[in-house]
């Protein structure tokens, strides 16, 4: 897979990508990233400016439409991308669901917002999935671009070894995930569940799933309800 970010503040989106997972699926050929500098498109050679008023008035600036067209339709006469990603705060919310299905694309193409956002006109033309990464203002687009690379990047096939299956991870059943412990069984007075000691695999699997099923019940009620309910209209989320 491919992905290429795009960014008014590239040196943001750097280190990153050169830990981890991220780092292993780069190393091991299954994911390219490329970092683009929008200012490079600027027809400002002397500032590099890409950003101006907003028309209308009103604090902040706006990303201009000029050097996103030039970069991005730079990039899709290359290489035809499967999703061209714009994140947002009106997005619709990022969900396990988005990341599976974009994991198994060719190319993906993911463009930063910065200041007040980028002219509308972008996003109307050139913009596939606008996804928002919760309910709360970020400074720019690097960060959710950053956390949907991520997303993506562990479940390419053959990223993840057995001992990390994304499998068992939470939302990938539509359950939060269970509790986990590791040596030692008694830790300053507090045990490791007896069935996890047990060595019987259908108890630890039941006691794994109650435990799960019970965190989502209390934590997360809206997932819990999509879980008891997946075909109700407005579970659906696209
Ligand atoms: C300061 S924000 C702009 C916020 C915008 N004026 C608004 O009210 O929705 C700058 C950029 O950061 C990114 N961003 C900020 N918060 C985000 C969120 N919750 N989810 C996804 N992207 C976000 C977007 O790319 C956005 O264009």
């Amino acid at each position: 897979m491919r992905i290429d970010l795009v960014s008014a503040v590239p040196d943001l989106l750097h280190s990153p990508l050169e830990h981890s997972i991220v780092k292993r699926a780069r190393e091991g050929g299954y994911l390219e990233v490329h970092v683009h500098n929008l200012r490079d498109w600027s027809q400002d050679l002397k500032h590099r400016k890409i950003d101006d008023y907003a028309y209308g008035g009103g604090a902040g600036m706006v990303l201009q439409a000029q050097p996103i067209f030039d970069c991005l339709e730079s990039l899709m006469a290359e290489r035809a991308y499967d999703h061209v990603i714009f994140p947002s705060p009106d997005g619709i919310p990022f969900r396990q669901e988005h990341a599976n299905r974009l994991s198994l694309c060719g190319n993906l193409l993911i463009l930063c917002g910065h200041y007040k956002g980028v002219d509308q006109r972008v996003r109307d033309v050139l913009i596939t999935d606008e996804y928002s990464l919760g309910d709360y203002v970020l400074s720019g687009g690097e960060l959710p671009a950053l956390v949907i690379t991520d997303a993506v990047a562990r479940l390419i096939p053959g990223v993840l070894g057995d001992a990390e299956s994304a499998l068992e991870d939470s939302f990938m059943d539509g359950l939060l995930g269970p509790p986990v412990y590791s040596r030692p069984e008694d830790f300053r007075g507090h045990r490791v569940p007896d069935v996890l000691l047990s060595g019987n695999h259908r108890k630890v699997a039941e006691w794994r799933y109650q435990q799960a099923t019970e965190r989502t019940r209390t934590r997360r009620p809206d997932l819990f309800d999509e879980y008891q309910n997946p075909s109700n209209p407005g579970n659906d989320h696209g």
